[in-house]
This record gives structure tokens, sequence and C-alpha cells, in this order.
């Protein structure tokens, strides 16, 4: 089996396809054969080393979180899944290698694959969807009443979360880059604003929450737009914001992990059309090491970068 993989913390010239025995399955554990997976930022942060305190010293580390596939075998005591149906899923960012013919995962990170999906988009929904959950329903719990500014209203999360916040019925306010606006007003982001131009979103009136997906407002700034009671979500944290985050009623962090018990509930919103996942461009598996290192670089069209095997 062909894995992508890295010996070493570092660029995207670390990464090569190495050969890859996936390990035996314990009890709890499912075989997928992967059909696709999707390109996250996670990917080459986690490769550059970003959370290596965490995620340790031993290698070669496997790229890549999310996936769809076919189920190869089940542990014993799985039961949300069965040998042959079509799953989509995620893995522990400690054990990170999607990016591989065959995996092996907790099943308690994958769930069956809506049939009106394909794999490439059932790929693309893990970690955007389960954050965009984690950050609209859990932190800021928007409602119908709810008045919403999304900033990177364009990017994986923030669609997602754009599509979940609306199907709550709240207002949706958002930002992007000039080429994303049209497409972003078009799914009901109103009003759209320039991020290049982010004083005039400051004077947009006060809203329930503030979700920067981008991680590029200053806290304080965004508190500022914030209502009485109203909470900033960001989901890229610093360490020193990650204390804040501890410490504010008003400052709350959010994780893709805080939401992978949800992936039953979004595969049945993306059955009912309510989550629409965004395939840009779609590249054969043996372009892998070229495809993350063009993302990882700003090369960035409408929609998720994704692999199929
Ligand atoms: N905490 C977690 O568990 C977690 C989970 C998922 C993602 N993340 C992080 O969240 C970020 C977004 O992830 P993603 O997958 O949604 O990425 P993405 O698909 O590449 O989207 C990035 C978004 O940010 C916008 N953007 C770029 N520059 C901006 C600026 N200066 N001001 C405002 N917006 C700007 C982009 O707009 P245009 O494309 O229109 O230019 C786009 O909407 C990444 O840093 C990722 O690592 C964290």
């Amino acid at each position: 089996m062909k894995r992508v993989q890295y010996d070493r913390y570092g660029g995207p010239e670390e990464m090569y396809f190495g050969d890859y025995t996936p390990p035996p399955l314990e009890r709890d554990q499912v075989r997928v054969k992967v059909k696709a997976v999707a390109i996250n930022p996670l990917d080459w942060k986690l490769r550059r080393g970003a959370m290596k305190l965490i995620i340790g010293r031993a290698f070669p580390k496997g790229v890549g979180s999310d996936y769809a596939g076919t189920v190869e075998a089940v542990g014993e005591d799985v039961t949300n899944v069965h040998f042959g149906d079509d799953v989509f899923g995620t893995m522990d960012f400690k054990i990170a290698g999607a990016f591989a013919e065959s995996i092996v995962v907790h099943s308690r990170y994958l769930t069956r694959k809506p049939e009106r999906l394909s794999f490439s988009e059932a790929a693309c929904l893990p970690i955007p969807a389960t954050t965009a959950w984690a950050a609209i329903i859990d932190k800021a719990q928007v409602r119908s009443e709810s008045r919403i500014f999304i900033n990177g209203c364009s990017g994986a999360v923030g669609a997602f979360a754009v599509q979940l916040a609306l199907a709550r019925g709240a207002a949706v306010a958002g930002s992007c880059g000039k080429a994303a606006m049209p497409a972003a007003k078009a799914t009901g982001v109103d009003p759209v604003f320039n991020y290049a131009d982010s004083p005039s979103y400051r004077e947009a009136g006060k809203f329930d929450a503030i979700f920067d997906t981008a991680g590029t407002m200053p806290v304080g700034e965004g508190i500022s737009m914030l209502k009485r009671g109203g909470v900033f979500v960001d989901i890229n944290p610093t360490p020193g914001r990650a204390i804040r985050g501890i410490l504010s009623g008003r400052y709350k962090l959010a994780f893709a992990t805080m939401g992978t018990e949800h992936l039953p509930e979004i595969a049945q919103l993306a059955t009912e059309g309510v989550l629409r996942p965004n395939v840009g461009l779609e590249k054969p598996f043996s372009e892998a090491l070229t495809a993350i290192a063009d993302a990882e670089s700003g090369f960035r069209g409408a929609g998720r970068l994704v692999l199929a095997l």
C-alpha cells in the first residue's frame, strides 16, 4: 500500500509516497479502502510541526485526515458501519494518515456516506463541517433570531457555517475575497464584505456572534462588534488566545474534534441538501505531493482540493 508520509517536520519537500501496511484491526476499529481524500490546512500545519508537542517525534507520520471510501473490515465491537458500506470521516489528528490506499480508524470517526454525495464530495465534509458545527451550534448557539458575522465565509469551514446558520433561520453577514463575493451573496450571505476593506464591516451593526474562520480579526475588534451577551468564536488559536478562551466568557475557541460526534447528523443534513460540499479541483492520488504543496502555497479556487484514488 502507498501512503503520503514524512520522516521529519518541515516543508512540502519532506513528503513522499511510502510503503505502508495498515495495522491489525482492534475491536472498535474499521479498515477503509480509501476512494477520495480532501486537503485541509491542518494537513500541512501538522507536517510543519505546529503540534509537535502533542503528536511527538515518532516517524514516519502519515499526512491527511478527511476521506471517503468503502469498509473493508470491522472490529467485533463496531456497530455503526458494516462490511461493504460506503463511509466518510476523519481521523484522530495525533495519528493522521488518511492520504493512503487503505486506513484503519476508530469507528467514532466515521459514518455512512450519504447516497446523494460522491466520494469526493463526502471527503470535503468532516473537518470543515464538524468545525462549523462546533462553532455555530455548540459555541455560538445560533438561533432563528440571531445575527451572525462570518469572517472568511467563502472557505470550507465558512461555507458550512453559513449553511448551518441559515438553516437555523439566522441572518448571516460575512467577509471574503473580492472574487468570492458574488457566490457568497448567492448562498444567502447579506451583506457580503471584501476582507480587504475591513473598516466597512466594523460599521455593519452589532452581532450576536462573530465567527472568525480565517484567524485575521483582532479579538478586541471582534468583541466590539458584539451585542451584549454575544460571543466571538475563533478556530485559529495562539497560546495567548487559548488562555483567553479559558478565561473569557465572550471569546470562545472551537475545534473540529468537538464536532466529530455529530458526523451522523452532518450526513443527514447533507442528505437533505442543507450542507452542500463544494469540490473545487479533483486530482489523481498520484499527484498528491504537488497538490498538497499547491494548496499550502496559497492556491485556492472555489471549493476544496480533492485527491481521487
Ligand atoms: N480549530 C480547528 O479545529 C480548525 C478546523 C478547521 C480549520 N481550522 C483553521 O481554520 C482556517 C480556515 O480553514 P478552511 O479549511 O476553511 O480554509 P479555506 O477553505 O482555505 O478558507 C479560508 C477562508 O479565509 C478567507 N481569507 C483569506 N484571507 C483572509 C483575510 N485576510 N481576512 C479574512 N478572510 C480571509 C478566504 O477567503 P477567499 O478564499 O475568498 O480569499 C476563505 O474564506 C485554517 O487556518 C485552518 O487551519 C481550524
